[in-house]
Order: structure tokens, then C-alpha cells, then sequence
């Protein structure tokens, strides 16, 4: 499986600390944001990995990571001319992809909990069944999200993105897992009216066909968007309290 981290946008929420630098190389406690979905990327065995930034900011990320030999890493880079939509990572890493399955997290997201590993190696083998995962967390303000509704037996039945009347308050967090052909379908996708290409546009036609596993992260795992001031504040520290209980590094790339 291939993977790609998307690492652009425009981070307004956080300017004016994005106005010269990517809010994906802000510090998260001790050290840049990428490093997180990087190291869930790796837990999920995946080792070829495509970053794609901004044409201002990509040339930062291959200077801080090079070609990632010295994590066990194959990076390569790639520049999104324009935020133009979640779902366009796959159309702009087709080639990388080919005829891969794919996983694409977001740059400023960052997750933790001790069962991850596993939940992530088990995304990864049922793409190659054919089978899309998607992983929600329950949040106080979904409708700022892509919101999974459920039928009565608690199998996903919607996904709508940023609704007025969320159908629950499970959101759908950014590391996607999907099968092969996922460019294909990318390519066919049209923007949205805020005029983007979603990923729930994308996610949802594995959603009608049935080919999509919503995985609910309960108790016991943790997940922050570090898009505003709050949430990165929140998030660095939660990676200090973490570190400091547990002896261990959050969001490691080197294996320590
Ligand atoms: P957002 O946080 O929704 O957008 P943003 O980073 O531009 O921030 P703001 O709303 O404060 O202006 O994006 C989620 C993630 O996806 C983030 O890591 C940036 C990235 N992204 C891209 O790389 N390309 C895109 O076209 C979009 C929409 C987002």
C-alpha cells in the first residue's frame, strides 16, 4: 500500500503563525506537526509515502525529510498548485499510486491510542479485499466535519460533509483507507459549491456500493485536528502529558 500525507492549505485559522510557514511544520510539543501522521503511516507498515504541499512550502518538507532513508522511509514530494479539495490528493498522486491501494492522512492530524496499530494494519488489508475504511470519533461539534450516519443496528449509513443537522456526533477524522482505482475515481468526481473535490464525495461512493468500513475510535483513543490556535495549544500539550507518563514518544518516525 502506498500513502500519502496532504500537507497544504492555506491554515488561516492560524494566522498569523501560517502567513510564512506551512502550520504543518508548527511545533507540536517538541517537534513539527508532519512528524504525527507520519509516524500513524508508519505504524501502518506503510513505507513509500508521497507529501504533497503547497508550491511555497513543499521545498521545506523535502529539506526536513529528504528522501527518508534514515527513518526507513521512501519519500517523495509533490506540489498542489491551489487548495483545491481533500480528494484531489489522488488525482495529483496518480502516478505514485498506480495500481496500489492508497491511505492519505491529513497533515495536522494527529491520533493515538494502543490499539491504533492494529486498527490501521487491519485498514490496509481490507483494501486489498476491495473494502474502503474510513475512521469517525465522536466530537462536540460535528458539523464542522464529513458526519457518518448510522442505521439502527449502528451500520454508516450517510456521510455528509459539514451538515446543519448533524445525523450523530461522530466525525470523520482524516486517514482514509482505500482500495484500487481510487484515482480513477477522484478523476470523476466535480467540485463541490464551496468548490472543492471532497473526499466525502470520494467516500461515499464506497458508501453506496457497500464497500465502505466505518471504524469508530471509542474510549481510549484520541484525535485532534490542530487546524486552530486551541486544538494546536491542546494538542502539544497532551503530547508533553503523554511522553512524560508513559516514557515513550508520540509520533516517532525513528523507532525509539
Ligand atoms: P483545513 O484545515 O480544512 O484547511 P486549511 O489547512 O487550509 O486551514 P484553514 O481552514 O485554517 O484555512 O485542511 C485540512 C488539511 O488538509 C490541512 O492539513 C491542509 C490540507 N489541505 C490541503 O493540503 N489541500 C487542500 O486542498 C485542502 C482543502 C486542505
Amino acid at each position: 500500500m502506498k500513502g500519502i500525507i496532504l500537507a497544504g492549505g492555506t491554515g488561516s485559522r492560524l494566522h498569523p503563525l501560517t502567513l510564512v510557514t506551512s502550520k504543518q511544520l508548527l511545533p507540536v510539543y517538541d517537534k513539527p506537526m508532519i512528524f504525527y501522521p507520519l509516524s500513524i503511516l508508519k505504524d501502518a507498515g506503510i513505507g513509500e509515502i508521497l507529501i504533497i504541499s503547497t508550491p511555497m512550502d513543499t521545498p521545506r518538507f523535502e529539506a526536513l525529510l529528504g528522501k527518508g532513508n534514515e527513518y526507513g522511509l521512501q519519500l517523495s514530494y509533490k506540489v498542489q498548485p491551489s487548495p483545491r479539495g481533500l480528494a484531489e490528493a489522488f488525482t495529483l498522486g496518480k502516478e505514485f499510486i498506480g495500481d496500489d491501494t492508497c491511505a492519505m492522512i491529513l497533515g495536522d492530524n494527529i491520533f493515538y491510542g494502543s490499539g491504533l496499530a492494529s486498527k490501521l494494519k487491519k485498514a490496509v488489508s481490507e483494501a486489498e479485499n476491495g473494502l474502503a475504511t474510513v475512521f469517525a470519533y465522536k466530537v462536540a461539534d460535528p458539523g464542522r466535519f464529513g458526519v457518518v450516519g448510522f442505521d439502527e443496528k449502528g451500520r454508516p449509513v450517510s456521510i455528509e460533509e459539514k451538515p446543519l443537522k448533524p445525523k450523530s456526533s461522530y466525525a470523520v477524522t482524516g486517514l482514509y483507507f482505500y482500495p484500487a482505482g481510487v484515482s480513477k475515481r477522484a478523476e470523476k468526481l466535480r467540485p463541490s459549491k464551496r468548490g472543492e473535490i471532497e473526499i466525502t464525495d470520494l467516500t461515499n461512493t464506497y458508501l453506496k456500493e457497500g464497500n465502505l468500513r466505518v471504524e469508530r475510535l471509542g474510549r481510549g483513543y484520541k484525535w485532534i485536528d490542530a487546524g486552530t490556535i486551541e486544538s494546536l495549544r491542546a494538542a502539544s500539550e497532551f503530547v508533553r502529558n503523554k511522553q512524560k507518563k508513559t516514557g515513550k514518544t508520540v509520533g516517532s518516525i525513528t523507532g525509539e
